[in-house]
C-alpha cells in the first residue's frame, strides 16, 4: 500500500491509513481511540463488502435516532444500551471490589425526595410493604460513614411514577443518608417488569432482530460516600421470568436477590460495596 500517494489519490487500498494520517489528535489516548474507530469501521465495510444500500440504511437508522431524540428520550443510549455497549463499559471499567455496576437507564431523575431512613416510599401506606434493608461497606467489608443512596423503581405495575398518572412524581424514588454504621432501610412495593421505549428506530431493531423489549423488574440504585468511587446499579429478583432476557444486557448474578418473609412483611436484604477513589 502506498501511504505517500497524494491525498487524492485515494482508493480503497489506502483510504483507511488516509483518513486516519488526516486527523491530528491531540492526545495519544484521542488518537488511538478514532484510528482503531476508523480502522474497525473501515474493516467491517471491507469484510462484508457493504452495498451503498445497505450503508444508507444504516446512516438513515442513525438519523432517525436523532431525530426521536429529545432532553427527554435519548435513543443513542437506548442504541448503547440494547446492543450490550452500556454493559460491556459498566462491567471492563469497574472499579475492583466494589458492587458490580448496571445500567443507569433513561429513567434517574436528581430531584428525588431527600426522605430519612426507615421512610416509606409508597404513594399510598396500606399493608405491610416490602422492608428494604441494606449496608453500604467499604471493599474490605467495613461499614462506611457518610454513605448516601438515590433510588428509583418502579411501581408493581411497572410504571415509574413519572408515566404513571395516579401516582405522585416522588413515588417509588428517593435519596437517603445512610445512618453513621451505613446502613438504610425503605419501605416499598416490589417493582413490575416493564418494556424499555420500543417506538422508535431501536425498537425496529429488537424486532427485526426477533428480540423482545422487557427488562426484568429491579431496583436501580446510585450508591455514593465520600472518599469512594460511586457505583450505578440494579437489583433483580429470582424467579423474573425475564432475567435472561433482559433487553438491555443488565442483569448480573450477583445482583440477584430474593426477598424472605419474617412475620407480616418480606424483607429484602442487600450489601453494596463501594471502592476507594484515586
Ligand atoms: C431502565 O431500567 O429504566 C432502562 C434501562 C435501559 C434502557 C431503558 C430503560
Ligand atoms: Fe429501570
Amino acid at each position: 500500500m502506498d501511504t505517500h500517494a497524494p491525498a487524492y489519490d485515494i482508493n480503497p487500498e489506502n483510504v483507511t491509513e488516509k483518513v486516519i494520517a488526516s486527523f491530528s489528535m491531540e492526545t495519544p489516548r484521542g488518537r488511538k481511540l478514532l484510528t482503531s474507530l476508523v480502522t474497525h469501521l473501515h474493516g467491517f465495510a471491507r469484510e462484508n463488502q457493504l452495498t451503498h444500500d445497505e450503508w444508507a440504511m444504516a446512516v438513515g437508522f442513525l438519523f432517525r435516532c436523532g431525530e426521536i431524540s429529545s432532553a427527554k428520550r435519548d435513543e443513542f443510549m437506548l442504541l448503547s444500551d440494547v446492543l450490550g455497549l452500556s454493559s460491556f463499559v459498566d462491567m471492563t471499567d469497574a472499579p475492583v471490589g466494589a458492587t458490580e455496576g448496571s445500567v443507569l437507564g433513561p429513567f434517574y431523575a436528581s430531584d428525588s425526595p431527600e426522605v430519612a431512613v426507615g421512610a416509606d416510599l409508597r404513594p399510598t401506606h396500606h399493608g405491610a410493604g416490602l422492608l428494604v434493608r441494606g449496608v453500604v461497606q467499604d471493599a474490605e467489608g467495613q461499614p462506611i460513614q457518610g454513605a448516601a443512596i438515590d433510588m428509583w423503581q418502579t411501581g408493581e405495575n411497572g410504571l415509574y411514577a413519572t408515566q404513571d398518572d395516579h401516582v405522585p412524581d416522588s413515588a417509588f424514588r428517593c435519596k437517603m443518608a445512610c445512618n453513621e454504621d451505613g446502613r438504610f432501610t425503605f419501605v416499598t412495593v416490589l417493582p413490575g417488569p416493564y418494556m424499555v421505549p420500543d417506538d422508535g428506530p431501536v425498537g425496529e431493531l429488537l424486532r427485526a432482530g426477533g428480540r423482545t423489549a422487557w427488562r426484568p423488574a429491579h431496583f436501580h440504585f446510585l450508591i455514593m460516600a465520600p472518599g469512594f468511587r460511586s457505583i450505578t446499579t440494579e437489583i433483580f429478583f429470582e424467579g423474573d421470568r425475564y432475567l435472561g432476557t433482559d433487553a438491555v444486557f443488565g442483569v448480573r448474578k450477583s445482583l440477584i436477590v430474593a426477598p424472605h418473609r419474617e412475620g407480616d412483611r418480606d424483607i429484602i436484604d442487600l450489601v453494596f460495596r463501594l471502592a476507594a477513589a484515586g
